[in-house]
């Protein structure tokens, strides 16, 4: 978990202070590792942007749930990029354009499922407006809520969160039909 939570803030921050200023928003993070170098191992994710079925579930789910923050065309708040005086940041974009596709499946299922204020509890400093939605959204609709989102991705981003998933694995508990994992009902 601290390590998660570090890797994620190391995104987060890098991503935040490159994207005002670069065309490509992950230019500098991109340089720091290569999530390229296993390609063609096959990651398997519970979010499968190629289902068109778990894609049409999240995208119901995405405008019921998070729409009114990150944008109904997931393109985020206006200035989004800029923090704001108390040092919080508004919902970012979860498209290309955004650094969602940055963070490996399983900090991106906890985010959601647990929010930010539980996620970063040992950070005292960092301080999130994301809620949690562990008691609304089932594990089967949060990862599609993301197949939604990474069906937004150009074929480099979807790969680059592959390497993320792939360096940060999801334990069995976060697939749905896994032994010790919950129930999937969408995109079966
Ligand atoms: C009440 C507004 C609000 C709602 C609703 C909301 N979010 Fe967020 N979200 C935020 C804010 C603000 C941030 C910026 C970071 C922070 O404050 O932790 C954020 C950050 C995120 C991040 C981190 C992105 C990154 O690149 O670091 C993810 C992923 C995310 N939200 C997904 C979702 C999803 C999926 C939903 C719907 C289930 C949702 N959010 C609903 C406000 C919201």
């Amino acid at each position: 978990m601290i390590k998660l939570s570090l890797s994620l803030i190391a995104a987060f921050s890098v991503g935040a202070a490159t994207a005002a200023s670069a065309e490509s928003p992950s230019a500098g993070f991109k340089m720091i590792y290569d999530p390229f170098k296993d390609r063609g191992v096959e990651v398997t994710s519970p979010a499968d942007p190629d289902n068109a079925k778990q894609v049409r579930a999240g995208a119901a789910l995405y405008l019921e749930n998070c729409a009114e923050c990150h944008g109904g065309a997931l393109e985020g708040a206006e200035n989004w990029q800029d923090s704001q005086d108390d040092g919080t940041y508004l919902p970012p974009a979860h498209d290309d354009t955004g650094h969602t596709w940055h963070h490996s499946d399983k900090v991106l299922f906890d985010y959601v499922k647990l929010g930010g204020e539980e996620l970063f509890k040992d950070y005292p400093d960092i301080v999130s407006n994301m809620p949690g939605f562990g008691d609304v959204l089932s594990d089967t609709d949060i990862w599609a809520i993301y197949a939604y989102i990474k069906s937004s991705w150009s074929p480099e981003s979807r790969e680059w969160q592959a390497g993320a998933s792939r360096l940060d694995p999801l334990p069995d508990a976060y697939i749905p039909g896994a032994v010790g994992g919950s129930q999937s009902t969408v995109g079966e």
